[in-house]
């Protein structure tokens, strides 16, 4: 017998709850490429295991990904870090993209913070920043919703929680993150379409979790570091590699303020 997504997610949270001893959590967070290691500054780590011993869950499929799930407590909250994430471009489609933020929901998690590493285009964005995500362009052309689940997303990102980073860092950038099927980069043409459609950000992930977050009732947060600016726009050529160097240099700043920001939520 095959279990629904939504049944899935909930056994997943059942073996979360055996394996930790947490029984609710407050807090859950993406981290995406470049933020595993920004983990360590939220709390004190408790149990930490690979995601694929958690039902539904699949292993990474790519190097320098990591799949991790790590329960981790800060005073009286609970903190749940999925250090990894499965990507649309691995091929298993959006239930498996979207069952960590299902699970996370079903552990009671009513707070989900996604992060990710992006490719910058709005003028003025940096190598190495972070930026708040205010709105998203969904270029995948999926919703990881089935049958008529209209679900409003006119304000999918806290208002609220954007308004609580802001006060941690009252310079911190804001964009619109414009998701991309991926696994490749855009051409440069690509790019300026992108940015005419209103993307200040581009990237492969977080649109189709945000969503399902929505679907479920959970407030979302959602924050960029930017790791390299995209195609045609300085001129330099992208590669992975830069990707996950600009996440190794940045780890640290972006860190902290993810852990203050997360502290004040
Ligand atoms: Cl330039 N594009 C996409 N789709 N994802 C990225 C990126 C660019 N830079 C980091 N991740």
């Amino acid at each position: 017998m095959t279990l629904t997504p939504q049944a899935t997610a909930e056994q997943a949270a059942n073996e979360l709850r055996e394996r930790t001893g947490v029984d609710g959590y407050d807090v859950a967070l993406v981290m995406g490429s470049g933020w595993a290691p920004a983990a360590d500054l939220l709390g004190d780590s408790g149990e930490e295991f690979a995601s694929a011993e958690l039902t539904g869950f699949l292993p990474p499929a790519v190097d320098g990904h990591s799949g991790t799930i790590r329960s981790i407590t800060d005073g009286d909250r609970h903190i749940l870090a999925f250090l990894g994430r499965t990507h649309l471009y691995e091929g298993h489609g959006t239930d498996a993209v979207v069952h960590g933020v299902r699970t996370a929901v079903a552990a009671g998690a009513g707070t989900i913070v996604l992060t990710n590493a992006a490719g910058g285009i709005a003028p003025g964005y940096s190598v190495g920043s972070p930026v708040l995500i205010a709105d998203h362009i969904n270029m995948t052309a999926l919703s990881p919703l089935s049958g008529a689940s209209f679900v409003d997303l006119s304000e999918t990102y806290s208002a609220e929680l954007r308004a609580i980073a802001r006060k941690v860092d009252p310079d911190l950038a804001e964009g619109v993150y414009a998701a991309m099927p991926g696994p490749h980069f855009e051409t440069p043409a690509e790019i300026r379409m992108l940015r005419a459609l209103g993307a200040d950000l581009v990237g492969m992930s977080t649109v189709l979790e945000a969503i399902a977050a929505r679907a479920a009732g959970a407030r979302v947060l959602g924050m960029s570091l930017v790791t390299n600016i995209a195609a045609g726009l300085e001129g330099a050529n992208l590669d992975h590699e830069e990707v996950l160097a600009t996440g190794r240099d940045s780890a640290e700043t972006v860190g902290r303020l993810l852990a203050d920001i997360v502290g004040r939520i």
